[in-house]
């Protein structure tokens, strides 16, 4: 693990990576914005944070069945 990952205090790493592309632009940036938004969690924002993923994870369902 490397130091800038132990400072925010995440137990394990999630990254975007290319092959999760589904090629529709809108879905595959809302998909690496939920990458980024788990990253973010840390300890002294983390309900903030989760409140956040679960509004914005709403919004992207529905924008992807649509
Ligand atoms: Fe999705």
């Amino acid at each position: 693990m490397n130091t800038a990952v132990a400072d925010k205090h995440v137990p394990y790493v999630i990254e975007w990576r290319e092959g999760f592309k589904i090629g529709i632009a809108q879905v595959d940036q809302e998909h690496r914005h939920l990458f980024s938004l788990v990253r973010a969690l840390n300890l002294d924002s983390v309900q903030h944070t989760v409140e956040e993923l679960l509004d914005y994870v709403v919004t992207h369902f529905s924008n992807e069945q649509s």
